[in-house]
């Protein structure tokens, strides 16, 4: 039997008092609180199902910024990982925005830090920064722009063709950009996701020569030998499209996102490209965490101020090359009724 939902006086003590109780309590327990809370749970498209199926939005890093940038809920609970939680307290200065773990942070935005960036920057007089989202907010302080994987090529077009770039910390997604736009002036950081870099040749040749089918889909973080033999480069939102349009395909991105597409369409086959390729920071979330972090109220992700005024800067001028922030059509919000938004958020 289900216990009833919770009170002041049945709060637990830790994430681990929490994990003792049934999925079905600790879903019961969030969705309780979220409401005495007036607050929204933003999900990465990374999470773990069970985390995602809690989510009021689903989605990638720019439809999330947007999400965060738009909500009228008082407490952002961000189920993601850290730049991603910082960037909605950026944008929602007036929010307060809550993570389940702080320990969940993105090993890629850690290759490059505000100092090193400077340096970067003396070197190269009048270069423009762009800075991938997935940077802290201090390194975002230092850019000129920001971008996704879904509009980096978007970003970079926007930049006078003659002014050298900077572009940090993706070398994969650099390169990418690079290819696509056929500018020969973008200075890339030495950085990678090890989730995706880590993905290699054989394992897209086994998957396809298994699945001939199938149309083959890779993250834009990925190599640039895989991405050559991609049908489609795309960003997880993109990938989630994808997946509503064919009833194969193989994702080269990471699994929570195969997990979650599976569980939507049963009846197609999906399979990720390596087996391997799992974010072990994006799991750290849990359902557990998460209803401790709304009963207690922690961890609240603070900036200093100076810091996030500028990188709210190089936010906002993504945002608006990217149309914004419009109201869900009249799809997404069926979806949302029944529980989950899709990826899409109305943006251009
Ligand atoms: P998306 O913006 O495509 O969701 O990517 C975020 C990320 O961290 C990929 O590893
Ligand atoms: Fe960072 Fe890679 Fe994890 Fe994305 S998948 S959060 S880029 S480590």
């Amino acid at each position: 039997m289900i216990s009833p939902a919770p009170t002041g006086s049945d709060i637990l003590a830790t994430p681990l008092d929490y994990a003792a109780l049934s999925k079905e309590e600790l879903r019961r327990r969030i969705l309780r609180r979220k409401d005495e809370l007036d607050a929204v749970i933003l999900g990465h498209n990374y999470q773990r199902v069970e985390i995602q199926s809690v989510s009021d939005y689903l989605g990638d890093s720019l439809g999330l910024s947007q999400e965060a940038a738009a909500t009228e809920a008082g407490t952002i609970v961000f189920c993601g990982v850290h730049f991603m939680a910082e960037t909605a307290k950026i944008l929602s200065p007036g929010k307060r925005v809550l993570m389940p773990d702080l320990r969940a942070g993105c090993p890629m935005a850690d290759f490059v830090t505000g100092p090193a960036l400077r340096r970067l920057k003396e070197e190269h007089p009048g270069a423009a920064v762009v800075a991938y989202v997935n940077s802290s907010a201090e390194v975002k302080a230092e850019a000129d722009i920001c971008c996704t994987s879904s509009n980096a090529v978007a970003v970079v077009e926007s930049i006078d063709p003659d002014r050298t770039i900077l572009f940090v910390p993706d070398r994969n997604l650099a390169r990418y950009v690079q290819e696509r736009t056929g500018r020969d002036n973008i200075i890339a950081w030495d950085g990678y996701c090890y989730v995706h870099d880590d993905m290699v040749l054989e394992e897209l040749a086994k998957a396809r020569s298994e699945h001939p089918n199938a149309l083959v889909v890779v993250h834009p973080e990925a190599r640039e030998d895989l991405l050559e033999k991609a049908d489609e480069v795309t960003s997880t939102a993109g990938m989630v499209d994808l997946a509503g349009q064919h009833d194969a395909v193989i994702f080269g991105t990471e699994r929570g996102l195969v997990d979650r597409m599976k569980e939507q369409y049963p009846e197609k086959t999906f399979i990720p490209l390596s087996g391997a390729a799992v974010c072990g920071n994006m799991k750290l979330n849990t359902l557990s965490k998460l209803a401790w972090c709304l009963d207690h109220e922690e961890y609240e992700v603070e900036l200093d101020e100076e810091i996030r005024i500028r990188a709210q800067q190089a936010l906002d001028r993504m945002l608006e090359l990217s149309g914004g922030w419009s109201p869900p059509t009249e799809e997404e919000e069926r979806l949302e009724l029944a529980g989950v938004r899709p990826s899409g958020c109305g943006c251009a």
